[in-house]
This record gives C-alpha cells, structure tokens and sequence, in this order.
C-alpha cells in the first residue's frame, strides 16, 4: 500500500490495494491508521460494486442504514445501506430538479458532517463514483483539527467546554426548504455534541456542521454568530481541499476531523451517481474496542 498526502497532514491517496478483495488483519491496521492520520483517504479508479463497496465500508465497522431508508422504509430501492447521491436514483434513472432525491439532496451544498444531527452520528463516509458529470459536481473538504489549532490560545480554552445543538431542520431552511424543515422537525428531533472533541489521531477538533443550531447557555443571536463565525474559518477557501471526481473513485473521510460539501453542476444537461455508506459512530466504536481486546 502507497500512501501519498495530498497536502501536509490532510489528505492522501492510497494506491496499490484492491479495495474489491478481502483485506487481511495488517492492511486493516494498515487503512485504519491511514484514516486516523489523514482524514480524507482517495482510492483512484475503483470501480467498486454495491458488493464490493459493502465489504470494504464494513472493515471500518457497522453500517448505518441511509436517511431515505429510515424515512421511507421499504419503498426505498436497494440495500439499506447504500444511498445514491446525485441525479440518478437507485434504478438508474435521471432525477428531474424538481424531485424529491433532489430536493432531499441540496442540503449537502452547505458545509456539513454526516449525521450530526442524529445521535449516532456517522463516522466514516464512503463515496464511489458511477457517473461523474464534465464539470462541477466537485467534493470539498475541510480540516477540523486545523480549524482548532488555528484559533489563539484563549479562545481555544472558551470553546472547550461548549455544547452545540445539532438539527436536520436547520440545514434544511439553510438549503432554502422551509416546508421540508418543518416535517423533519418532527421526524429527527435535534440533539446536542460536544463543540471540541480528540479525534482519532488525539489532536482536539471542531465539531460543526450546517446543522448547528443553537450553543448550550448562550442565546440565540450570540450563538448564531458564533457558529457563523466559527464556520467561516474553518472554511477559508485556502484551507479548502477539492476532489474532482473520475469515475471508479473511491473517497472516504472521517467526520469526526472533517466537514465537506458537494459542489453544483450543471443537473438539467447531465448526470451525477455516486454510491454512499456510512460507518456509524457506534459501528466503528464497537469495532475498535473488538481490536483492542484480541490484541
Ligand atoms: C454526502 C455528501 C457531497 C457530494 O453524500 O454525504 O455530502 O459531493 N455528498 O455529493
Ligand atoms: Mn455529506
């Protein structure tokens, strides 16, 4: 396995291994540690299947059945666990503007963290490209660790101790879709998470999503602003890492250090699939402790 970095400590490509195979204890430890080291890993030209990607997600840990799964229940195509982003749906067929996939879907133009919002959140996010349009339709991410550690001092010691509370309604009115925030309300009450917590590698992150709603103690405009802020840098567009899909790529990152987003393209002219799963954060909790105890 080749581990290339993208950029000092965020991001690599990982060449030489076949995702598709069954990995062996040592390239396990071997991607874990890639993962907890760089946060967003790339494996060019997969060309991973539904299988193939199942199995490869599954060495992270257990999988979280997608959101559409769990509102939809059984009319929802496919396995559980596997989501289709972008403008074709699970039959292969192109989703108009105006759908539901779609609408569904425009949240993930705001910067975010997989399933902030729930209280298993999502750990580990893997992406597969199927079809990837000529231009736009980018994948960005940025560095939460970097985002702490660029704060002063003083600050860094205010943060610590915050609590944020994370809900689906707000990125949804943030993505422009008052009427669909108002049914998922409902749905998937909001949750509160620690603002700063280690990740993996044990440098203190941010944790913040467009879901963040509200901080613990503060009112509402002081906490507004401070999420705004606080967003705001981390996003700084220097600190912006850009994948640009090709077809057969495989992306995974771990949410807990980073925040991403999905760039537009042009949906009326051409089309867009990409294959998501998702290690929840209790599937990769148990996974690790699983780890521990046979060494
Ligand atoms: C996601 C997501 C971004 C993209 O699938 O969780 O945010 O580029 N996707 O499609
Ligand atoms: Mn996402």
């Amino acid at each position: 396995m080749r581990i290339e970095p993208l950029r000092a400590g965020f991001g690599a490509t990982i060449q030489g291994i076949d995702p598709a195979r069954e990995a062996d204890a040592s390239l396990r430890a071997a991607l874990q540690d890639a993962i907890d080291r760089h946060a967003v890993l790339v494996f060019p030209g997969q060309r991973l299947d539904t299988e193939g990607q199942l199995r490869f997600s599954r060495i992270f840990g257990e999988l979280q059945p997608t959101l559409a799964a769990r509102r939809d229940g059984a009319a929802a195509a496919g396995p559980r666990e596997v989501g289709s982003i972008g403008n074709v749906d699970a039959l292969g067929r192109t989703v108009g503007a105006g759908e539901r996939q779609r609408i569904l879907q425009l949240s993930n133009l705001l910067w975010h963290t997989d399933e902030a919002f729930s209280v298993d959140r999502g750990r580990y996010t893997f992406l597969s490209a199927h079809v990837v349009p000529p231009e736009g339709g980018a994948t960005q991410f940025v560095d939460m660790r970097a985002a702490f550690s660029a704060l002063p001092v003083r600050e860094q010691n205010r943060l610590l101790l915050l609590r944020v509370r994370h809900s689906l309604a707000q990125s949804r009115r943030l993505a422009g879709t008052p009427a669909l925030a108002a049914l998922e309300e409902d749905r998937f009450p909001a949750v509160w998470h620690p603002l700063v917590h280690a990740a993996a590698d044990g440098r203190l992150a941010l944790y913040l999503a467009s879901y963040a709603c509200a901080i613990e103690g503060w009112n509402d405009d002081d906490a507004r602003r401070e999420i705004d802020r606080l967003m705001a840098a981390a996003t700084r567009p220097e600190l912006v890492l850009e994948h640009r899909w090709r077809e057969g790529d495989l992306v995974m990152w771990d949410n807990f250090c980073t925040m991403h987003r999905g760039t537009p393209f042009d949906d009326q002219h051409h089309r867009r699939q990409l294959r998501r799963t998702t290690v929840s954060e209790s599937g990769a909790r148990a996974r690790r402790t699983a780890l521990t105890a046979a060494a």
